[in-house]
């Protein structure tokens, strides 16, 4: 497939420059053009947004516990590590728990809350302990926005508006005195709000025109108060999902903040998979080409809502998105428990440098999840806790949250397997408010190193700090046994000379650089 795209392949800050024949050798230097004076968009730190689901030991085991006291209690120890990613948002309860939820289950005393059956994920008991009020207090021990998606599949225009004036309403109101009796008194200002969640889907089976019809009448009934807005986030489409976009857009597009595109990397079929592990360069392969087709969803869909909106006042929200394995050998099939490998991290590598090139029209994410369930930051045995490698790529981006995207022009190179091939190399740039550039790249190619010749215009350079994640072999992955085998390291790869950078960018590896 990609043999096809050897014209300019032109993103909005990025333009990928194959390379000739000649230059796929690593002796022979890829050329990378960093534009520093030339920005002018801001890359929204929400792109670097969470998932928490009430979906196996995401929420309880994994953020909330009766470990070690017998009382419910939240893990700070998850908090502590997920407060060093800073964390800017966590959208909740769902996924297709949130089309499930009653929120009113999951308020007030926890020994007279119901307890239901969560038959989404794994038919477990699901106590409610974990509700509102955990939620938001969660959020805030993180320093993390709530993004709270309501339930339209099951339920009301009432329920969902009612939920929005208990946790915004600052007057007196029905529901902000319920919230008062319950032991909160000020409004939490929770402003992102998911009117229903894969509508098309687990959240409803309906089709674009019903969905539109129905976003419009919930989407009224959110209203506005003095201190906070709805930023009001619809259904968007699965995958490649057109027709999706372009009726949602043209019949309610007005009445949308973000639309909410999900596409998830499966290095097999939905019903092989494949393990998280125990993978060969076929499946290594099978990912990433999977996982670059992630590009053509962003620039269709944003074509479609460039027709509707122009202006570009509708942000896409890739609300779900990340790798999806096979479960752990022995864990419930409900729970989505999967391990994180390298081939993990370079995918969020590759991910989050596409969101931060299209940061103009994607001004939101959530991997999935952020803890124990899919391509989770953090695994969770009883007491003890492991960051995964995705943890580590979440880590080495920060320093792109809201620092202006800088346009780049990078020859890609290509990684060949069998007969096909795909772009090896992947970047994106930006400036800080200290004047620190920052540039993230990801060598796709498990088995060779890049050379890579940088020339950084508009501004002089004097000093370069580089780290990188890598390992040995393509399933490197931090265990309980093992927890820190893989971690950030200094990269000495690099040389700054002039306007000039040369760096070798080993095999399968993620570089975050720092310019001064
Ligand atoms: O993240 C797991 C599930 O994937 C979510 O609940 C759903 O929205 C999606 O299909």
């Amino acid at each position: 497939m990609m043999r096809q795209t050897a014209a300019l392949l032109v993103a909005s800050a990025v333009i990928l420059v194959p390379a000739t024949q000649a230059q796929q050798t690593p002796a022979q230097p890829l050329e990378l053009v960093v534009n520093a004076d030339l920005g002018r968009v801001t890359i929204s730190r929400h792109i670097y947004g969470q998932f928490a689901e009430h979906l196996g030991r995401g929420i309880y085991d994994g953020v909330w516990t009766t470990s070690g006291t017998g009382e419910w209690h939240f893990r700070d120890d998850v908090i502590d590590a997920l407060k060093q990613i800073r964390v800017p948002n966590i959208r909740w309860p769902g996924g297709c728990f949130a089309d499930y939820y009653h929120w009113k289950d999951g308020i007030g005393p926890r020994e007279r809350r119901p307890t239901i059956v969560n038959t989404v994920w794994g038919g477990v008991t699901e106590d409610n302990s974990f509700g509102t009020h955990e939620f938001l207090e969660l959020a805030a021990r993180i320093g993390a926005e709530p993004f709270v998606v309501g339930n339209v599949g099951s339920g009301t225009v009432q329920e969902m508006a009612e939920w929005w004036e208990y946790v915004n309403f600052p007057g007196t109101s029905p529901m902000a005195d319920l919230r008062r009796a319950n032991g909160r008194d000020e409004p939490w200002g929770v402003r992102f709000w998911g009117v229903g969640n894969e509508s098309w889907g687990c959240g409803g089976s309906m089709t674009p025109a019903y969905y539109a019809d129905v976003y419009r009448r919930f989407q009224t009934f959110l209203r506005g108060y003095e201190d906070v807005r709805p930023f009001r986030v619809a259904t968007g489409p699965n995958s490649g999902d057109y027709e999706w976009t372009e009726t949602v857009m043209r019949e309610a597009g007005w009445a949308i903040d973000g639309l909410d595109l999900h596409y998830y990397s499966l290095a097999g079929t939905w019903s092989r998979k494949g393990s998280a592990t125990a993978f060969g360069e076929a499946e290594w392969f099978a990912m990433m080409q999977n996982t670059i087709r992630m590009e053509q969803f962003i620039e269709r869909h944003s074509a479609i809502m460039d027709r509707y909106d122009p202006e570009r006042r509708v942000a896409l929200i890739v609300g779900e998105w990340g790798t999806w394995h096979d479960v752990e050998p022995g864990t419930n099939p409900g729970f989505l428990y999967q391990q994180n490998t390298l081939r993990d991290a370079v995918v969020a590598a590759y991910n989050l440098n596409l969101f931060n090139n299209h940061a103009d029209r994607i001004r939101g994410a959530n991997i999935a999840q952020m803890v124990n369930v899919l391509q989770a930051m953090i695994l969770t045995r009883a007491d003890q806790m492991i960051l995964t490698p995705t943890y580590h790529v979440f880590e080495m981006f920060t320093p792109h949250h809201d620092a202006t995207l800088l346009p780049i022009a990078l020859e890609h190179g290509t990684y060949a397997f069998g007969n096909d091939d795909i772009p090896a190399v992947h970047g994106s740039a930006s400036r800080d408010s200290t004047g620190a550039i920052h540039i993230t790249l990801v060598n796709l190619d498990p088995n060779a190193s890049r050379s890579v010749e940088a020339d950084i215009r508009g501004t002089s350079i004097s000093t370069v700090h580089g780290r990188i994640l890598t390992a040995g072999t393509m399933n490197a992955h931090n265990a309980f046994e093992h927890p820190d085998r893989l971690h950030p390291v200094a990269f000495r790869g690099v040389r700054v000379t002039g306007q000039r950078l040369t760096m070798e960018l080993p095999p399968k590896s993620v570089v975050a650089l720092e310019l001064r």
